[in-house]
């Protein structure tokens, strides 16, 4: 192989193995609240329609590092990269590739279900469409997809706060795919829901990962829905990452490093 020939090969976003490129990456990210150490040297990655697990107690770093990957705070040190570029030096409109779901749905209770969705969209449009909150039909054709696609097409003109939780979490998830984000984060999106709702949110959340090559980085307090939606699981345990390995790797001793519980 000639040397031209090699580097366009490493700069080729396919890897050699012929898996899927790594979209979301962390590197040696620490970061300190005052003298308290939140993440420390935290580096693993997310490759495109993986569904990635983040698991760990309360407190182990799991909601710092998606607010850090989502840019809502800077980390210390450490480098996260988006599609293998540096997120620090992101453009807002390259910025919106990055979706999150968070655990309180975070939608405006007193707008539709389409019109929030449509919100996904903000970062899209141009500022004045953006002010004035007119959007094109593309736009509202999109947003009705995604509501479609979490089974709440009939419910785009219900105002968000007559929905039940599990249907919030879902137009949080559709806002979120109207973004047509590269990386979805979640922050524990099931935790205020019953295990049956939970259970179908992960699942839906599972398969638009898969058929839209989304990389998801999920944080979970229920180890058993990680070990059955997730194809890898990242365990944190006071901001060191303790486990990186796949579901079937992820043994009864393995939960009890993660949580702290280990002799
Ligand atoms: N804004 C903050 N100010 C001070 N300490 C914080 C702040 N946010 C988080 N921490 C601390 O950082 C650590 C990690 O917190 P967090 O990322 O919220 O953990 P998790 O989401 O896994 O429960 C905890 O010790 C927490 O007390
Ligand atoms: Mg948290």
């Amino acid at each position: 192989m000639n040397e031209r020939v090699a580097a366009a090969l490493q700069a080729s976003p396919i890897d050699t193995a012929g898996q899927a490129p790594v979209v979301l990456a962390f590197q040696q990210v620490t970061h300190r609240f005052g003298t308290r150490v939140a993440l420390d040297a935290v580096s693993f990655d997310c490759r495109a329609g993986e569904f990635v697990a983040l698991l760990g107690a309360s407190g182990a770093g799991k909601t710092t590092l998606l607010r850090g990957a989502a840019g809502l705070c800077a980390f210390d040190s450490g480098v996260v990269s988006i599609a293998g570029r540096d997120a620090r030096g992101l453009a807002a409109r390259e910025r919106r590739t990055v979706a999150m779901v968070f655990q309180s749905h975070a939608l405006i209770d007193r707008l539709s279900a389409l019109d929030n969705v449509l919100a996904g969209r903000l970062g899209y449009s141009p500022r004045w469409r953006s002010w004035s909150r007119r959007f094109t039909r593309a736009d509202t054709l999109l947003a009705l997809e995604c509501l479609d696609r979490v089974g709440l097409l009939a419910r785009s003109q219900q105002r968000t706060d007559t929905l039940s939780g599990g249907e919030q979490q879902r137009v949080a998830l559709a806002r979120a795919l109207a973004q047509a984000p590269a990386v979805l984060l979640a922050d524990e999106p099931v935790a205020s829901l019953d295990p049956m709702t939970g259970a179908a949110i992960l699942q839906l959340l599972q398969e638009c990962c898969r058929e839209r090559q989304v990389s998801v980085l999920c944080s979970l307090h229920q180890t058993a829905l990680a070990l059955v939606h997730a194809d890898r699981v990242v365990g944190l345990r006071a901001g060191r990452v303790v486990c990186d390995r796949p579901p079937a790797q992820v043994d009864a001793i393995r939960i009890a490093e993660i949580y702290g519980t280990a002799a």
